[in-house]
């Protein structure tokens, strides 16, 4: 029996941690898509840089990729920060509208 405790005790704490998981996955889609990426940028990036810095004749992202990282770096600059689905959000737009790479 002193054997047995522990391991259903284990499980227990296996299916709430996994329940816990479900919850922030399913707590966590419906962010991602309902981002409104405008407005993190109005709100976020305008204070050191508006759309100018995306066309700038010597700008230097040249790459999806690169336009991900950079957004992140410029994120971490933030006092407030953003999430990583809303990042990705805001990499999407800016690609979309001003840097027009194949993903
Ligand atoms: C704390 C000031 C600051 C904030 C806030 C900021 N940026 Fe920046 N950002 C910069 C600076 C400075 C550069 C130029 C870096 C360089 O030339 O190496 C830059 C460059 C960039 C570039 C690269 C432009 C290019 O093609 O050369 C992108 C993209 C970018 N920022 C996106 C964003 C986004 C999106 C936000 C909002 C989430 C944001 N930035 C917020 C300071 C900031």
């Amino acid at each position: 029996m002193s054997v047995e405790l522990p391991a259903v005790r284990l499980s227990a704490a296996a299916t709430l941690l996994a329940a816990g998981a479900v919850l922030l996955t399913s707590l966590a889609a419906p962010a991602s898509e309902g981002v409104d990426a405008h407005a993190l940028i109005e709100k976020n990036c305008t204070s050191c840089h508006g759309s100018e810095m995306y066309t700038r004749e010597d700008r230097k992202i040249d790459s999806y990729s690169a336009l991900e990282t950079q957004v992140e770096a410029c994120n971490t600059n933030l006092d407030t920060g953003m999430f990583p689905e809303e990042v990705e959000a805001v990499a999407q737009r800016l690609n979309n509208e001003y840097y027009k790479f194949d993903r």
